[in-house]
């Protein structure tokens, strides 16, 4: 979906984040503009050092920028307090790592259920949404089990649905097949894409894989901070 008559639900415009390492200044995003649009399945590419994280990071309101903007569903994050940011955090984006950084101690259902606690959702409530996230994912039967106890596209399963918990508009997914085998790979992919496909998130996934890039509906490709390429699979 790339309506260029629909209103973008994200718009980077003119982004800069540099970061002053002793006398030298690191330009992670050299002045990045571009738009997403409602349901897309979105790729970001680009070679190790290209500028991917810092600029997802900015996008899910955990930095904030040097210079530049960012406007999601018309609000300028860069404008909003901290509580505001905190808010825009908690409950519009979901964040899904390479290293799915699950909490080890705690089973599926409790790592799920985590940030609906932090919502302040009433047990029953956030327990059965947690057991119907997990469902969503094909893993109803390995509820109780703890992260060492699952594969790695388990695990990152079990961070998609962590991801959804508290019901976000948009998916940021940093390397999400980063350490998975290809078929553990190809299935947290063709999740990603329901997401935005069936249940019309919006989905920005990182990736430098081919196979992945190939998925989406559009991606842009970052060198040195800057966008090198936009294209369509
Ligand atoms: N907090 C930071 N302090 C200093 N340099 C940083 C910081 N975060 C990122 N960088 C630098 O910014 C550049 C882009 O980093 P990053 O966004 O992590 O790239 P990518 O995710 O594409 O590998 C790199 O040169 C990296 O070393
Ligand atoms: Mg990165």
């Amino acid at each position: 979906m790339n309506a260029s008559n629909t209103t973008p639900l994200i718009h980077v415009e003119s982004l800069h984040r540099h970061f002053r390492m002793g006398e030298e200044i690191v330009r992670a995003l050299d002045g990045v503009t571009f738009s997403v649009y409602p349901g897309e399945f979105f790729g970001i590419m680009g070679a190790s050092g290209s500028g991917k994280s810092t600029l997802l990071y900015l996008i899910g309101g955990l930095d904030r920028p040097t210079s530049g903007r960012v406007i999601v569903e018309g609000r300028d994050l860069t404008a909003l307090e901290e509580n505001d940011l905190a808010a825009y955090r908690r409950h519009t984006v979901g964040f899904v790592y390479q290293m799915f950084h699950l909490i080890p101690t705690m089973t599926a259902l409790q790592n799920v259920e985590l940030p609906m606690m932090i919502a302040r959702v009433p047990p029953k409530q956030r327990r059965a949404r947690a057991e119907d996230l997990l469902r969503q994912m094909g893993l109803g039967d390995r509820l109780h089990h703890k992260p060492i106890e699952l594969s790695g596209g388990q695990r990152q399963r079990v961070a998609i649905a962590r991801a959804l918990s508290n019901d976000p508009t948009i998916i940021l997914a940093d390397e999400p097949t980063g350490n998975l085998d290809s078929h553990a790979g190809a299935e947290v992919v063709r999740l990603l894409k329901s997401l935005a496909h069936e249940q019309g998130r919006t989905v920005l996934i990182v990736s430098h894989d081919p196979q992945v890039i190939a998925q989406t509906d559009r991606y842009i490709r970052l060198r040195d901070g800057r966008i090198v390429e936009e294209g369509t699979p």
